[in-house]
């Protein structure tokens, strides 16, 4: 007898009553850049989809949203006094301290968490301290785990390294036990890929690497070297294991929904969004089913939280 999967697919009711994985705005991470000044509401031609606020701008902003149900930011400072150590990243009145700041006390509901990375603040673009064209690897954990503490005292949710440097989650972890903050929580970037994807990003960074980033983050070849990166996070304490890029590394988020036993975060970074945007924009594809599937994917793979530039998109498409 012919077997008829289509019987489960023959109109919008049943096909919605059999379907397997539900995307909802409360799992939606949003991306926003943050940068000192007064008015200021930017976008990036090579990102149109992210924006970079001045906190006046933001607060109005994620109010919006929040009332139509976003849970979750992750920012990013954008820096104009970059140097080689990365200092703005420790200053004590930096633009991501502001910022945490002025969402916690306006939008105390609002969960934030940020990057933790050297990038947005060196000159050399390098997300760690970086000396005669090498990595200094622990000397960064130490700058990382300032970083993460200072963010911590500012009252963020969770802190999201994002550099791949070995035993950050671990220094991490200690750092903001030590100091009394044992309840913020730590997303980590566990498999990074060193990809082309993250193109539109650092231009709306301005963070021009010097050479490039692969004696730290992945060789995207490679599988299985992204579950010992996953075994170390989740022993250094991570709470959240992040996969990145999204969309061509869903392999990796099947594999992290298999051996993990903490939530699996993926990100679909800033090159996918424009990739699906410029697409779009071009004629190929309708634009809002694009950002559907593409999501909608992501989470098939197994990821519980996806980090998108298309939250926007998201909360009007799925309160259709
Ligand atoms: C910083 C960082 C990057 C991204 C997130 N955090 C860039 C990089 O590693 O070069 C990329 C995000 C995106 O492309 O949207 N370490």
């Amino acid at each position: 007898m012919i077997k008829r999967p289509r019987r489960l697919r023959v109109h919008p009711e049943i096909r919605e009553l059999v379907s397997e994985n539900s995307l909802s705005i409360s799992k939606i991470i949003f991306p926003v850049f943050v940068k000192k000044g007064k008015g200021l509401f930017l976008q990036n031609k090579s990102l149109p989809v992210a924006y970079t606020l001045s906190p006046d701008r933001l607060i109005p902003f994620l109010k919006e949203l929040h009332s139509k149900g976003l849970a979750s930011v992750l920012l990013f400072g954008v820096s104009e006094n970059k140097d080689a150590r990365g200092s703005d990243a420790l200053l004590k009145d930096s633009i991501i301290i502001h910022a945490i700041d002025a969402i916690k006390s306006k939008i105390p509901n609002l969960l934030v968490m940020t990057d933790i990375a050297l990038d947005p603040y060196t000159d050399h673009g390098h997300d760690g301290i970086y000396k005669n064209g090498k990595i200094l690897n622990d000397e960064t954990l130490e700058v990382l785990s300032e970083m993460s503490t200072l963010h911590a005292k500012a009252g963020v949710d969770l802190v999201a390294p994002s550099d791949m440097m070995d035993g950050r989650v671990k220094a991490i972890r200690q750092t903001l036990d030590r100091s009394g903050f044992e309840n913020t929580g730590i997303m980590a970037y566990t498999a990074k890929y060193a990809s082309c994807l993250y193109g539109p990003f650092r231009d709306v960074l301005s963070a021009e690497v010097q050479g490039d980033k692969k004696t730290y983050q992945m060789d995207f070849r490679n599988r299985r070297e992204a579950l010992r990166e996953l075994k170390l996070d989740l022993e250094e304490g991570a709470d959240i294991v992040m996969v990145k890029p999204a969309s061509w590394y869903l392999d990796i988020v099947s594999d992290f929904k298999t051996f993990s036993d903490v939530p699996v975060a993926a990100y679909q970074v800033s090159g996918e969004c424009s990739l699906i945007e410029l697409g779009a924009k071009a004629g190929l594809f309708d634009r809002d089913r694009g950002i559907l599937e593409s999501t909608r994917s992501i989470v098939r793979a197994g990821a519980d939280l996806i980090a998108t530039y298309f939250a926007e998109d998201l909360i009007r498409i799925l309160a259709k």
